[in-house]
């Protein structure tokens, strides 16, 4: 099958991009669309058969549940029962996050299908801010599963070009929206209510809306969810080994720490770029890739992330060492995915 990639610059391209894309999704079909977050490869999440689809191009495992976007809360209200005790929560947490990359584990009603969700009882929801995806989805009228645009277990794309590298000739479309002014997919938390005033806010995955700004708002727990656990695996999350390249990825908590193997050449992932850090020095890199130049801003390393090691990848180096990033803001989520390549 041949990928068609249509640019949505202009306001003229960007009209037939949607229609394009809404076009094949109602004829079942799956299409590449942009988010603010990566790349999505996207389905109508009430077409079992479309969703079943997403999986076999993904060569994504069953057992790992899609996440669905809405237009808005009278869609979300449409496919999820909301528990009467987080309903202010979620509410306040709608109206403070949405659109944008903070998704909510609910209870889903039956008109999801069960292949969307692996057969869970609940369902992953978030809603794009993403100007020509949400014309897409609005246009459309149906909620979209949308899971990362990648081969399982690879690196998420940030970029059509990036989308092309993981799937051509396996969609027929990818809609080119420009580089993701995130960069790191969404924030996960499923709310749970408690006898006092705060709420838990479950963190299953580290994402662009911090821990920092969810804490505002309730207690933020880390780690395993219980709930989602008895459940099954998939707390977002998430298989250990995920995100990765093609090369071995190593984080190098200490730059003396360095030593190299005669045969081997070597790239970095560095964060900030600066000599103090003592990184740049201990070798002769075959390529450098520079998240944050100059101070470092995480939310700037972010947006760089899945670009940069895509580069590093593409450079032909035996191994990539990367500096440690801050583990806090949106720090938190670059580490997390850091971890995950590096196994
Ligand atoms: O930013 C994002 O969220 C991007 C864009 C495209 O929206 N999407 C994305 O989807 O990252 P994906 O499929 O790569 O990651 C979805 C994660 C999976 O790790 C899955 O385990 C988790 O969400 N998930 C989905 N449904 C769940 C559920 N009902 N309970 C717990 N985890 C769930
Ligand atoms: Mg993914």
């Amino acid at each position: 099958m041949e990928t068609e990639t249509l640019s949505a610059g202009t306001p003229e391209e960007t009209k037939e991009a949607v229609r394009e894309a809404v076009k094949l999704l109602n004829n079942g079909s799956i299409v590449a669309l942009p988010t603010e977050t990566v790349y999505g490869l996207a389905a109508n999440a009430f077409n079992a058969e479309a969703c079943a689809a997403i999986f076999e191009v993904k060569e994504r495992p069953s057992f790992d549940p899609l996440i669905v976007h809405v237009s808005g809360k009278k869609m979300l209200d449409s496919i999820v029962d909301i528990p009467p005790d987080i309903e202010k929560t979620l509410e306040i947490l709608i109206q403070e996050f949405w659109p944008g990359p903070l998704t909510f584990v609910l209870p889903k009603k039956n008109i999801i299908p069960d292949i969307v969700t692996s057969g869970l009882k609940t369902v992953a929801v978030r809603r794009s801010n993403n100007p020509v995806f949400s014309e897409i989805i609005q246009e459309l009228g149906m909620p979209l599963a949308a899971p990362s645009a990648n081969i399982f277990g690879s690196m998420s794309p940030t970029s059509a070009s990036a989308v092309h590298t993981e799937l051509s000739n396996r969609i027929p479309l990818i809609i080119d929206g420009g580089a993701c002014s995130d960069g790191v997919e969404s924030t996960i938390v499923r709310i749970e209510s408690t006898q006092n005033s705060k709420p838990n806010i479950h963190l299953l995955r580290p994402g662009p809306v911090t821990v920092e700004m969810l804490r505002k708002f309730g207690k933020v727990l880390k780690g395993q969810d219980s709930q989602s656990k008895n459940e099954r695996p998939n707390s977002p999350g998430q298989l250990a080994s995920h995100y990765a390249p093609r090369t071995p990825l190593r984080i190098l908590e200490c730059p003396g720490d360095f030593k190299a193997e005669p045969s081997k050449s070597y790239a970095l992932l560095s964060y900030r770029g600066q000599e103090k850090d003592g990184y740049l020095r201990i070798h002769d890199w075959k390529e450098i890739q520079i998240l944050s130049p100059g101070s470092g801003k995480l939310p700037e390393a972010a947006v760089r992330f899945f670009f940069s090691l895509r580069k590093l990848d593409e450079s032909g180096a035996d191994e990539i060492i990367a500096e440690p990033i801050p583990g806090k803001g949106v720090g938190l989520a670059i580490l997390d995915r850091l971890q995950r390549a590096a196994l």
